[in-house]
């Protein structure tokens, strides 16, 4: 192995020791920060993500509660439940876990949510302040990913960038956070022609896609730095990102491992947002 690991779950201690000591500082104020996650229907990858979420709240002082709904749920009923949050005083951020049911427009209960309580940063005005450089959230996971870049030393300016992958929830806040760091950056996804003439000239390349193997040891340059955000399984059941580790941990220069990469720094970041979101309301 010739790449140096990233280590989420280490980098994500030492935010969370932070995190928990803002806690108790607004909680010794009256103000301890609240988050309140909602969960429609029963998506097995969502249920564990949930369940983490709130474990780390309760892991570092924040009060949390978590809403559990059946798939059924009426797009009104939910967009109530919402309304009801958004005037809780004791809750500084809410999110609604994604993807949800069919029937419900995911955009119009994103939008429903308050921007100053929606610590996913996926509502328009957050999304909005991204794009024009002022924001009052970042979108956790490439928040998360901009964290480890920092943590070592790793140069983004100038640098050639490429994000593989377009969601609203990576890809495209993962690409503007990256050029407002002075990148160059290119994003590629599933429909891109030649997936490998992009990576080969990157400096820095983070996968995003959800596809085993997208990313594999011939298409990196040697010593760039390479961020697995994705979250699948193999053909034995096993945890795995998009990123083929075996091969391209021996070319790359920096590269995070699935699990125990950028995944606990999603959630980190999530704590993050929603300390900064008690801490604002407190100051108000
Ligand atoms: N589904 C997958 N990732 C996320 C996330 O970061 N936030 C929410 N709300 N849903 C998700």
């Amino acid at each position: 192995m010739t790449a140096q690991l990233i280590d989420g779950n280490a980098l994500s201690k030492t935010l969370r020791a932070d995190v928990a000591q803002r806690a108790a500082a607004l909680t010794a104020r009256g103000h301890q920060p609240g988050l309140a996650v909602v969960l429609v229907g029963e998506n097995p990858a969502s249920e564990v993500y949930v369940r983490n979420k709130v474990k780390a709240c309760q892991d570092n002082g924040l009060f949390s509660v978590m809403d559990r709904f059946p798939a059924t749920l009426a797009e009104n009923e939910l967009l109530a439940h919402i309304a009801k949050l958004n005037a809780d005083p004791s809750i500084h951020g809410i999110l609604v876990q994604l993807p949800l049911p069919a029937h419900i427009d995911s955009h119009k209960v994103i939008e429903a949510i308050a921007p100053e309580k929606d610590v996913d940063g996926f509502h328009v005005a957050n999304a909005g302040a991204l794009m024009t450089g002022k924001p009052l959230f970042r979108p956790c996971t490439p928040y998360g990913v901009m964290k480890m870049f920092a943590a070592h030393d790793i140069d983004l300016k100038g640098a050639n960038a490429v994000v593989i992958g377009r969601s609203n929830i990576v890809g495209k806040p993962m690409a503007l956070l990256l050029l407002e760091a002075g990148a160059t950056v290119t994003i590629c996804h599933s429909k891109t022609r030649d997936l490998a003439k992009h990576t080969r000239d990157a400096d820095v390349i983070v996968a995003a896609v959800g596809r085993r193997n997208i990313l594999t040891a011939d298409m990196v340059k040697p010593g760039a730095t390479v961020i697995d955000v994705g979250m699948n399984r193999n053909d034995e059941g096993k945890l795995c990102g998009d990123v083929d580790f075996a091969g391209v941990k021996e070319v790359a220069g920096y590269i995070t491992p699935v699990p125990g990469g950028v995944g606990p720094m999603t959630i980190t970041m999530l704590l993050v947002n929603t300390i900064e979101a008690a801490e604002r309301a407190a100051q108000a």
